[in-house]
């Protein structure tokens, strides 16, 4: 992975934990019970695989068995688990997606000329990796491989699927330097906006097609939403479409899919030969005006 990409790890991981956490109590709680009971019901005697172990704020490795290993791309997090938790697990320090490396050199063809090697007009760039975009098919050949050579028993993954899609626009940001890549009419469509998005759904949908294709006990959490809107806010019952979740009466939702449009829990469930255990959710207050809506599911084979 390029040092911009292990840059922009380093930052959004550094900015996670910068943020204040008083009122994280009930979020933690929750969700290092949930990966809790994933070490404690995985066969000691089988490899466990923990991705977006990060620095191990919501992963609680006092409890992991002895065959658990880490994989998070920020290159910082194996030591922070390790400050954090004395806990020196063998890693992986890859992009988990696959997908990153690809689309960095495609920035990178789109902001160039071809014969010059100058920089395109900011604007004829955008435009150029908006029509790039759909031929990328991000693939996680590198965990795909690690499953292969391991088949582990157990996968948790931690917190890190909402993060392919800011990952991945933190990258167009930082290589289109001062110039914005977006569209700043917000009634005006946004092609580039849009093509990034579609990647982002892809990357998702070939990361859970290989952790579905495991044969491994699935422990995952993950943002389903991210909600700004100020006031009451409250879950209803499960319904498909994660907008249908809060209770009646809500105002209008102001809220992002840091999914991209892809349902894990749909994704899951219509897998022949893997069964929803469990599923969980409730809403996590991170910031002033930013509230998100967790969710964690259990699926065995
Ligand atoms: C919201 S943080 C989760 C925090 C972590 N579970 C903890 O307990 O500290 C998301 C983590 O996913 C990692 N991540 C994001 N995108 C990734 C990718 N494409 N490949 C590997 N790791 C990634 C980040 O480096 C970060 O540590």
């Amino acid at each position: 992975m390029s040092k911009l990409m292990f840059r922009l790890l380093r930052r959004e991981q550094r900015a996670f934990l910068a943020r204040d956490r008083g009122a994280w109590g009930d979020h933690l709680g929750r969700v290092r019970a949930f990966l809790g009971e994933g070490f404690l019901a995985a066969d000691p005697a089988r490899p466990l695989l923990v991705l977006g172990a990060g620095s191990g704020l919501e992963v609680p490795w006092t409890l992991a068995p002895p065959l658990a290993e880490g994989w998070d791309a920020d290159p910082w997090s194996r030591v922070r688990t390790w400050l954090r938790h004395l806990r020196w697990a063998p890693w992986t320090f890859e992009d988990a997606t696959g997908g990153l490396a690809d689309l960095e050199a495609t920035v990178r063809r789109a902001l160039e000329e071809p014969w010059s090697h100058r920089h395109r007009d900011p604007r004829a760039a955008a435009r150029r990796l908006a029509g790039l975009l759909p031929s990328l098919h991000p693939h996680p050949a590198a965990l795909a491989a690690w499953i292969e050579g391991h088949r582990p028993g157990t996968i948790l993954a931690a917190n890190l699927m909402g993060q392919f899609g800011v990952v991945a626009e933190a990258l167009v940001e930082a290589a289109f330097g001062k110039a914005s890549p977006w569209e700043g009419d917000p009634e005006r469509p946004d092609p580039l906006a849009e093509a990034l998005e579609a990647w982002t759904a892809r990357a998702v949908a070939a990361f859970l097609a290989v952790l579905a294709q495991s044969g491994a006990d699935l422990w995952l959490i993950h943002d389903r939403a991210v909600v700004f809107n100020g006031g009451c806010l409250e879950l209803g019952p499960w319904a498909d479409a994660w907008t249908g979740q809060f209770r009646a009466g809500t105002p209008p939702l102001e809220a992002r899919d840091p999914l991209a449009g892809v349902d894990v829990l749909a994704e899951l469930a219509r897998r022949p030969g893997l069964r929803i255990e469990a599923k969980t959710r409730w809403l996590w207050d991170l910031a002033p005006g930013q509230r998100h809506l967790v969710e964690a599911l259990h699926a065995r084979p």
